[in-house]
């Protein structure tokens, strides 16, 4: 079979360029240098005992079969039970579908609401998957350039005035990935009517709403049942490689997402699963408070001495665990920037090029899911770096 037979959607999908970086760290690191990741979006922390626990009793009891293809009962009861005491909301779970990870979530979802050629409005910069998720139904993800000033995220006058005829709906993260800023409720309240008035669909990913650090915990979900919701397990429950997940959606979608998980994935693995429902436990819950806090103190940490290294962070993220900085008094190219110092101190930061074209150049993506001591030694290492740079200059 030649190249030229394969489908020509395969086209609009890029791949991950900071795979590069981290392949690049992975030669360095063969040499024996001594290398800080701070490139990847995965929490330094792993399960709590009782997880790992309900997951070794799950496969001590043979509970490895297919389940449902909307999820164990228990867990879609148990994550019901966690909007109520987190969030103050009733969302019944039936209009909870687990899935493995916001990665198929979100599959289901473009695959039920985009049609071909429809467009899809959402923020530069964005998780890049998204704009792919979009693309693999043959829609047009449309990346609407978003600064500081509106914090990096899609404001309801944006929405309006990027809407065309070809618009479907919007595709949101909040906090976002790469910049851990949120879209304020209210203006997410605006951005909700907009589409509304519309007949689009609103698609909040809240895969960060856990780690969220100001203000009282909120979830769109609070803005009508009309919105389709993402969660996941991998985040703020530290499970990335478990692959589990969540949507929560309007009722009359969860037959046709229901349809499609059985012929596409039958379940998320049962399990981790199992594992999920024990997330919930009080015991769980303190452990995941507890780092939830650790993630905040490296966040105040970090960004002012990104600040004194002479990154300029305009808007200080509210949650995730990354650092959306502007580069641009320290270099003219993000790139360039992160591949030096990646050779030359050893820290792996990840240019903002994988996020969107707009501000692609000028900002670097830092995440602090990385040890306290491991951050203190990237910024001494990076004020060595920045100090030759500048007596070489
Ligand atoms: C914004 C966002 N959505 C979705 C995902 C995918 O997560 P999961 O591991 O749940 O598939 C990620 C992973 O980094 C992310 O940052």
């Amino acid at each position: 079979m030649s190249l030229n037979e394969l489908a020509s959607r395969l086209n609009n999908i890029a791949p991950f360029h900071v795979m590069e970086l981290a392949k690049k760290a992975a030669v360095l690191e063969q040499q024996g240098r001594h290398i800080i990741h701070m490139g990847i979006g995965e929490p330094d922390f792993t399960a709590p005992p009782a997880v790992v626990e309900a997951a070794t009793r799950a496969m001590a009891d043979g509970k490895m079969q297919y389940t449902s293809a909307t999820g164990l009962p228990q867990l879609r009861q148990a994550i019901s039970d966690h909007y109520r005491s987190v969030y103050g909301l009733e969302i019944a779970p039936e209009r909870i579908v687990v899935t493995a990870g916001a990665s198929a979530a979100l599959l289901l979802a473009c695959a039920t609401l985009v049609e071909k050629d429809a467009q899809v409005l959402m923020p530069d910069p964005s998780y890049p998957c998204n704009r792919h998720f979009v693309a693999a139904f043959e829609g047009q993800a449309k990346l609407i350039a978003s600064g500081p000033e509106h914090r990096f995220q899609l404001s309801a006058q944006m929405v309006r005035e990027h809407w065309s005829q070809a618009t479907r709906g919007v595709l949101l993260a909040s906090p976002s990935n790469p910049t851990g800023t949120s879209i304020l409720p209210g203006e997410l309240r605006d951005i909700v009517a907009e589409v509304r008035e519309r007949g689009g669909f609103t698609i909040v990913d809240e895969i960060y709403q856990g780690l969220s650090y100001e203000g009282t915990p909120f979830s769109a979900l609070s803005l009508g049942e009309d919105v389709v919701v993402i969660n996941s397990f991998s985040k703020y429950f530290n499970m990335t490689g478990w692959r589990l997940g969540w949507l929560v959606l309007p009722p009359a979608l969860v037959p046709q997402i229901e349809k499609l998980a059985q012929n596409l994935f039958i379940c998320a693995s049962s399990i981790a699963q199992h594992a999920g429902v024990a997330c919930f436990s009080a015991q769980s819950i303190a452990i995941y408070e507890e780092r939830k806090a650790e993630f905040k103190r490296r966040r105040d940490y970090i960004v002012p001495a990104l600040e004194s290294l002479g990154f300029k962070v305009p808007v200080v993220p509210d949650g995730a665990f990354y650092v959306y900085a502007d580069c641009s008094a320290l270099s003219d190219d993000a790139d360039r920037l992160t591949l030096d110092m990646l050779n030359e101190a050893g820290v792996v930061l990840v240019p903002g090029l994988d996020f969107g074209p707009f501000t692609a150049r000028r900002y670097i993506r830092l995440s602090y899911a990385t040890s306290m001591e491991n951050l203190q030694e990237a910024v001494a290492r990076l004020k060595t770096f920045f100090a030759s740079r500048k007596a070489a200059a």
